[in-house]
């Protein structure tokens, strides 16, 4: 399959693998890219930007194929290093840059002046208009019901993306419930070039983190994130657990008073507790409804393989058959 995005990223498939803080290590990045998706390093998981320099460069050994970096800019009062990540980025010869957060104004100069393709993950069309304006390339569009930040517009992809695709002129990939073939057929129908999925590649054999949370993603129902930080206008959608409860009872007590520090033990410093350890209680982690979706642990490459395989059956028999009067069960 050929479409604007594969042909902007020099990929086989429209698979993006979105940035996951501590997720997206070379080992996920090289193996969604072998398997002809475009995986993404997540540069701020690495510590320092010559840890991402490190990083980069162990992901070009285990793939010759293009591979991205996420930049997110969050909203925090003592910011990364970002010229420094960005410099990392371009001096690693990354071809592809996923940005996330705020608008990637600052640095986009640089990436573009690098001959770097941008594309910016957003939550509305207004901010997809703003990243088309600035001179992105490409945007992810994320709907209400993506693992991670979903804004505060509360839009899901069955709105978003047609009125994405009303507006703007670049391309763009769906984002967020994204998990199979059905998936991507609904999402070029809708006019997207492809789709960005999180929580789908989590629950992957190659996805560096340990088993424990595959095994609570495919245990997982549609019913079973929460929306948390909502008080302090940083929504974001996770996994409920015995942490999240917590918090959620704080903010319900606190109502409007409620501040950062009151929930930084359910939700700062908790990523390597439960990516690494395992220990799926330690804190609140990102994680989509799609997980309802999500029943079993294959490799990157049975993944990608079985969505272009079910997408094909879908267009050229499902579809095709309703046009030419074959009803299916
Ligand atoms: C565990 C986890 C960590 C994430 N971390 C980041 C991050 O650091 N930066 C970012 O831009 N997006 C992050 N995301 C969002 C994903 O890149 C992607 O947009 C989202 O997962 C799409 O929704 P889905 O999970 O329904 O596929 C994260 C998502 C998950 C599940």
């Amino acid at each position: 399959m050929k479409t604007a995005i594969t042909e902007m990223f020099g990929i086989e498939h429209p698979i993006i693998q979105g940035g996951m803080h501590f997720v997206g290590f070379a080992e996920m990045a090289a193996a969604v890219s072998n398997a002809g998706g475009l995986g993404i390093i997540t540069g701020l998981t690495q510590k320092t930007p010559q840890d991402l320099a490190n990083e980069i460069a162990k992901c070009k050994d285990m793939t010759d194929k293009p591979f991205g970096v996420n930049i997110t800019f969050l909203p925090t009062l003592n910011p990364p290093d970002y010229p420094a990540i960005v410099q990392a980025v371009i001096d690693g010869g990354v071809k592809v840059v996923e940005t996330a957060g705020r608008n990637p104004q600052q640095v986009l100069p640089h990436l573009k002046d690098a001959g770097i393709k941008v594309i910016h993950k957003c939550t509305s069309v207004r901010h997809s208009l703003k990243a088309q304006d600035i001179g992105c390339d490409a945007v992810s569009v994320d709907g209400f019901e993506c693992g991670g930040h979903p804004g505060e517009d509360d839009v899901p992809n069955m709105i978003l993306l047609p009125r994405a695709a009303d507006e703007l002129d670049i391309p763009f990939v769906s984002s967020g419930g994204q998990a199979d073939g059905r998936s991507l057929v609904a999402s070029l129908a809708m006019g997207a070039q492809g789709m960005n999925m999180g929580t789908r590649f989590i629950a992957t054999k190659e996805a560096p983190v340990h088993e424990n949370v595959k095994q609570a993603i495919v245990a997982a129902s549609e019913l079973d994130t929460r929306l948390v930080m909502r008080p302090l206008r940083n929504t974001e959608r996770v996994l409920t657990n015995e942490a999240v409860e917590r918090l959620l009872e704080k903010e319900k007590a606190l109502g409007a008073d409620l501040k950062f520090e009151d929930i930084i033990d359910e939700v700062a410093g908790v990523y390597p507790r439960i990516m690494m350890d395992g220990d799926m209680d330690a804190g609140a982690w990102s994680c989509g409804m799609v997980a309802g979706l999500i029943y079993d642990i294959p490799t990157c490459k049975e993944l990608i393989d079985r969505i272009m395989t079910e997408a094909d059956q879908i267009i050229n028999e499902r579809l095709v058959g309703f046009m030419k009067g074959k009803v299916d069960a």
